[in-house]
């Protein structure tokens, strides 16, 4: 049954919240348990929909998987593992799921998965993944809106990406961590999630070099062992609770979060008059009595830059701040989803291409939005809770792709919000 929030205007939101685990790392980290072939262990597990998604896809292939969801363990078994195909059913509900291809060809010698929805075969968004099986040595076929990869044998080579793609570099990374000889990616994703996704492996066995990057090189193993994990904490969650405080002109203690990983976010709430401080116990995000909170521009960019995950809940402490403010977006065509919901609550935002122009407005007022997407929808929960009188938001199992009860966790910072039968 469809769900939607009742959020209603809160005051400042204060109080201490613990980060979860990374949904972005631990993706990859799953998909890559494929090339294991043994039981490995995952903790920090965040409980999320898109999580079990990619278990639901793993359990598709032959593996086993037993998540604790209470204490955030989650084992995966991989040895049983013998079926190299993806179906739509499952890519459909999660785009991560393409991440399985590098770790299927490797381990199978072959795989099929789905394109996942709505994009054009040879462009975007999956052609560098693709180019880099190529250079390993795969062939490629597409047919019938499924990609399939063969290579008997993967074999070491130069990649050089022509974007740092996050996905197509961890692709890469996975298929080349068993392939003969060495593998040099220049130009890669530089995220720390990239940077898990080669701890994990490297525990496991794999010999990868220069994460964190943007070259990186791999020399093959012959094959990899389980292994214990921990995942990252999630920086993007983070940034959502940091711009909670900042849109309530609250005073909020992060824990479990890593200062450097939230850098952007930090400097661009800095530039707003919101005082950051990183503090042993966490990080402190709060406003200042009597002091403005101001425009700021953005341009959304690949790690260190300004997450491009962070940039529709900004958008909504922009539509209150004091100021006109441009975002633009690098990263994506086409993700102001958020937008229309915006404006039909109150806030003054114009598109221009790939930038919009944020007027500060005195209010923002509830009524009735729905979340298109994921981050769409945790800027629509943070502009409602600012906004005066009574917002309802449908759509959340785009929320609940990335956040854990985003609802619960919010009214414990003294929020009000129902999560209700729509
Ligand atoms: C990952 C994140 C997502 C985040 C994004 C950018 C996961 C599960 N998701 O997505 O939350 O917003 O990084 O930080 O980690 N592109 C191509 N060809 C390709 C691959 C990508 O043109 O083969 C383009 C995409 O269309 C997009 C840009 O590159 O415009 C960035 O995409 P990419 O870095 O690959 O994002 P994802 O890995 O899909």
């Amino acid at each position: 049954m469809a769900e939607k929030y009742i959020i209603k205007q809160s005051g400042a939101l204060c109080g201490e919240i613990e980060i979860g685990g990374a949904k972005n790392a631990v993706l990859p980290v799953l998909a890559a348990t494929i090339l294991t072939g043994q039981k490995c262990r995952i903790q920090n597990v965040p409980n999320l929909s898109d999580v079990e998604s990619m278990c639901v896809l793993l359990e598709s292939l032959g593996g086993k998987r037993d998540w604790n969801k209470q204490k955030g363990t989650l084992d995966i078994d991989t040895s049983k593992l013998d079926c190299s195909d993806a179906s739509y059913e499952i890519v459909g509900k999660l785009r991560a799921s393409f991440l399985v291809l590098g770790p299927l060809l490797a381990r199978l010698g072959r795989a099929k998965v789905s394109l996942p929805g709505g994009c054009a075969i040879g462009t975007r968004p999956v052609d560098l993944h693709l180019k880099g099986f190529v250079a390993l040595g795969a062939k490629i076929d597409h047919s019938h809106g499924y990609v399939t990869v063969d290579a008997p044998k993967l074999v070491g080579a130069k990649v050089y990406l022509d974007f740092p793609s996050v996905g197509a570099t961890e692709n890469i990374i996975m298929a080349a961590t068993l392939a003969e000889g060495q593998t040099i990616l220049e130009n890669c994703a530089v995220e720390p999630e990239i940077v898990d996704l080669a701890n994990f492996l490297n525990a496991a066995g794999a010999d990868i070099r220069g994460a964190g990057t943007d070259t990186i090189k791999i020399n093959g193993v012959k094959e990899l062992i389980g292994t214990v994990h921990s995942v990252i904490p999630d920086r993007i969650e983070a940034g959502t609770f940091m711009v909670a405080a900042a849109i309530t002109r609250g005073d909020i203690l992060l824990t479990n979060v890593l200062g450097d990983h939230v850098k952007p976010v930090i400097a661009k709430l800095k530039e707003t008059n919101i005082i950051v401080e990183e503090l042993d116990t966490g990080i402190r995000v709060r406003y200042e009595e009597g002091v403005d909170v101001v425009a700021a521009d953005i341009k959304t960019l690949p790690y260190p830059g300004f997450p491009t995950d962070m940039q529709a809940q900004f958008m909504s402490l922009m539509a209150t701040a004091k100021g006109t403010s441009i975002m633009t977006e690098t990263v994506f065509e086409n993700r102001f989803m958020q937008v229309g919901e915006l404006k039909r609550m109150g806030a003054d935002i114009k598109i221009e291409s790939r930038s919009a122009v944020i007027e500060g407005v005195k209010r923002l007022a509830g009524t009735q939005v729905v979340a298109s997407d994921l981050r769409a929808g945790a800027a629509l929960v943070l502009a409602a809770l600012r906004a005066e009188g009574t917002t309802e938001i449908s759509g959340l199992h785009h929320i609940d792709r990335g956040y854990y009860h985003l609802d619960k966790q919010l009214n414990k910072l003294g929020a009000n919000i129902k999560r209700v039968q729509a």
